[in-house]
């Protein structure tokens, strides 16, 4: 959130007459009970009202085997669980019940306890929904707890996998959907501190339908602190050393806010709204200020420090956006995925505060960022809210059998506002999502103007930050010319030499010139951008590579072909060809794409090149490397770099293939599908003829040029260790670049004596 314009405070005194004045009947005196609406979670509604409890019901999907989109429905009613019969169940019933989970609608219902029998009462039975209610107690039906039916007969939902937007978990905000809800939260910061992103400091203001209103501070607390700053994307609260007890602003206020802390938003708290002008209500306060400590991403200095102690048992990956991604943790020195059984803002915000951002926007389930691979190591996470770290929150070990990938647990976290999308802009483009990049660069003088970057240092790593910075996502090019783009308004070159890692936040944070050197500095050579909401993301299944690996003695008849292609080693040349052989090191590779689009060639097809030996095209000139490495990681052999022709083998249940090589066909890997290099297809294989016998490193990049946008690059590159006896050979450890901790992967590189003797034995 910008820190605050001036208040146009009258106008926002009418919108709140407007809005909500004439909604709330004025309380009878200023201290009124607060409307039920914002009683804290939990309390029981008040009995036999047929529309308070509609809006505050509680319902979840329970039973065995589902998935997270469908199950058993179970009802929270007068503090109890319980079912639905299934007498008289419609498809419309179960709309509504899928909406009130945060579902666009159904797509069937179950009867006889599909997903098993549920335990306690059976609290409704013939419900008869229109379709259209808001909640499942507005329909008929005979009333709570009157059923003749039993367990055997509980009705279950499927749901289709697609939420309502900006649907937040019923569990925590369900209590306060009503007119008096606050929305959003912001800093107005003390007029003595320099207006510094992020503002930490400052009065809160909290946004309430069309207005903005201050809290008085009379009973506020520091869990109450600890919310707020949590909303702003910071993981910390500390008290206020001087309060600087200005007025409050405005004549309207909320008071009475009593929260526990665990809050992610601030709408979760009791909290009551004064009427205008009333004073009754906070006789003798100040507005409520607070004081965040930033995480380290947004402390200056902070990213230094961060890499130095980057220990932590969790990550994010595959958000398009900062403070967004599947849930990572780290156990064993290997790093894999949280099942999204129970999975809430609770956990998700404990997630979020350990990595530094504040409390979570959303919880996200049923693996919405994308899959992970590899272990899945906890699943029912039951976080207060208060943990250091997700690990000291109670869950349950998982196997593959009870969860899967498709079940990954992702989180949205509140960052805090940087306004770094203020300080670049691009021009030219023919959509939002593309465009030559300018930066706002600022002289000595305090001038701000607005430049290009030139182009010739520009690669998807560059342009990965610059997406990220704009708020578009991932970057699908990086443009080194923009020729073809409208150029009539185009700026001078402030930027050259631009070098980024891909994890900085903004351009500002990458390598560049000290002063423009640009050899072809006119406009149509300066940078630009495709960013995309969605990219691709390759990964090797390595324990595949370690199970296929073998020798093979190829007789060099058989190697024409292979030779034409440059799939041999320098020494090949030399031979007496076609008497003798070589020795190929032969393992199958699959590689999926685990992202959440489709990966294309970057180059159209009619610049495509036909393998007349092997009979396709290929489509990348460089699509993998295949290298032996020693203990100093120089290569001992290399396995040419490959250029394959790129397509859907197989595809997971319910995705279909749609790239094929044959027959000039589109070439790609669709989301969900893997292309497979058998072991035994030509070319598949490091060419080892001059590799003494001892101890290596193999290792596989795909996309090694980061020709292809995908959304992690860091999951590119598969490693073993590699034992060659002269006659035979062993992969061990094969894993993705990403898959170890740093630790365990220093600890890989090493040949542990134990390691030799066991392979020896
Ligand atoms: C509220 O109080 C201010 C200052 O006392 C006054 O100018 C304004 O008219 C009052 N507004 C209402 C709606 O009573
Ligand atoms: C989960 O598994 C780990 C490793 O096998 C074990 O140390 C831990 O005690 C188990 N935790 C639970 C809750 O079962
Ligand atoms: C900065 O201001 C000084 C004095 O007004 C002026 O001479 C100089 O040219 C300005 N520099 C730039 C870069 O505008
Ligand atoms: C270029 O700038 C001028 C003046 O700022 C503006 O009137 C014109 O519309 C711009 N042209 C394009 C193509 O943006
Ligand atoms: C990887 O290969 C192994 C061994 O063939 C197989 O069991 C596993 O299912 C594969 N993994 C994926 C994600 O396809
Ligand atoms: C590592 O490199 C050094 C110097 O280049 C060399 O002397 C040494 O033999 C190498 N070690 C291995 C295991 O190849």
């Amino acid at each position: 959130m910008p820190p605050s314009a001036p208040l146009a405070l009258g106008l926002l005194l009418g919108l709140w007459l407007q809005c909500c004045w004439s909604q709330t009947p004025p309380p009878s005196s200023t201290r009124a009970p607060p409307p039920s609406s914002t009683r804290a979670p939990g309390t029981a509604p008040p009995p036999s009202s047929t529309r308070a409890p509609a809006q505050r019901l509680k319902v979840r999907l329970a039973g065995y085997p589902r998935k997270h989109n469908e199950g058993r429905v179970e009802l929270f009613h007068q503090g109890e669980w319980g079912t639905v019969c299934d007498d008289d169940f419609s498809i419309s019933n179960a709309h509504v019940l899928c909406r009130q989970l945060g579902f666009v609608e159904a797509t069937g219902w179950t009867h006889s306890a599909k997903y098993g029998k549920g335990l306690g009462r059976i609290w409704l039975d013939n419900v008869q929904c229109g379709g259209g209610e808001k909640s499942i107690a507005l329909c008929k039906s005979r009333g709570w707890g009157n059923s003749d039916c039993t367990h055997d007969e509980d009705a279950g939902v499927v749901c289709k996998d697609e939420r309502i937007p900006g649907f937040v978990d019923s569990n925590v905000i369900d209590a306060h959907v009503s007119e008096n809800k606050v929305e959003e939260v912001r800093l107005r910061p003390v007029a003595a501190t320099k207006r510094k992103l992020p503002v930490t400091e400052g009065v809160v203001e909290v946004k309430h339908r069309d207005g903005w209103a201050q809290v008085c501070d009379l009973g506020w607390s520091i869990k109450n602190t600890r919310v707020v700053c949590g909303m702003l994307g910071f993981p910390h609260e500390r008290r206020l050393g001087k309060n600087p007890q200005p007025s409050l602003k405005n004549f309207f206020y909320v008071h009475s806010v009593a929260c526990s802390g665990t809050e992610v938003h601030l709408a979760a708290c009791p909290l009551e709204f004064s009427r205008p002008n009333s004073t009754g209500a906070c006789p003798g306060g100040a507005p409520a200020a607070v004081s965040c400590v930033p995480g380290p991403l947004f402390t200056p200095g902070g990213l230094k420090k961060k890499l130095k102690t980057s220990v932590r048992g969790v990550r994010l990956k595959g958000g398009a956006r900062l403070g967004e991604g599947r849930v990572e943790v780290l156990r064993g020195g290997e790093w894999g995925t949280v099942c999204d059984d129970r999975w809430n803002l609770q956990a998700a915000s404990v997630v979020c505060r350990e990595l530094g951002f504040g409390s979570a926007k959303e919880a996200l389930t049923g693996a919405r960022m994308g899959q992970g691979m590899g272990p899945i190591y906890l699943s029912e996470v039951r976080c207060l809210g208060t943990e250091r770290s997700i690990w000291n929150c109670p869950f349950r070990n998982v196997s593959s059998e009870d969860c899967q990938h498709l079940e990954d647990a992702a989180v949205r976290c509140n960052v805090p506002y940087m306004g770094l999308e203020n300080t670049i802009r691009i021009t030219g483009g023919r959509t939002r999502y593309e465009g030559r990049l300018e930066v706002l660069s600022t002289d000595p003088n305090g001038t701000q103007t607005w430049g290009l970057i030139c182009g010739e240092t520009w690669t998807t790593m560059e342009a990965m930050v610059a997406c990220r910075q704009l708020g578009l996502g991932y970057a699908n090019q990086g443009l080194k010319e923009t020729w073809y783009w409208d150029s009539s308004n185009v700026t001078d070159m402030v930027l050259s030499g631009v070098r980024c890692s891909g994890t900085e936040m903004s351009l500002s944070q990458c390598q560049h010139h000290p002063t423009v050197s640009c050899q072809k500095a006119a406009a149509k050579f300066a940078a630009g951008v495709i960013c995309s909401e969605t990219a691709s993301d390759l990964v090797l299944n390595a324990s595949l590579v370690q199970q296929t690996v073998y020798i093979e003695d190829r007789p060099l008849h058989m190697l024409y072909c292979a030779a034409e292609e440059d799939c041999l080693s320098k020494s090949a040349a030399k031979a007496n060809w076609p008497y003798g052989h070589r020795r190929l090191l032969r393992f199958s590779s699959q590689i999926h794409n685990i992202g959440r689009a489709d990966f294309k060639p970057k180059a159209g097809r009619h610049s495509w090149v036909w393998h007349a030996c092997h009979g396709h095209y290929h489509s990348m000139d460089i699509f993998t490397h295949y290298d032996l490495l020693n203990a100093n990681g120089t290569k001992v052999a290399e396995g040419h770099k490959a250029s394959f022709c790129l397509e859907d083998t197989d595809c997971h249940e319910g995705v279909s293939k749609r790239y094929e090589c044959a027959n000039f066909g589109d070439q790609g890997i669709t989301v969900g599908c893997w292309d497979l290099y058998r072991h035994d297809i030509d070319c598949q294989w490091i060419d080892i003829t001059d590799v003494k016998p001892g101890n290596y490193i193999m290792q596989i990049v795909i996309n090694p040029n980061q020709e292809v946008a995908e959304s992690d690059f860091t999951n590119n590159a598969m490693k073993c260790n590699c034992k060659y006896d002269g006659h035979r050979v062993w992969f061990h450890n094969c894993h993705i670049g990403d898959a170890f901790s740093e630790e365990a992967e220093r600890r890989f590189e090493k040949y542990p004596g134990q390691l030799n003797n066991r392979i020896s034995s």
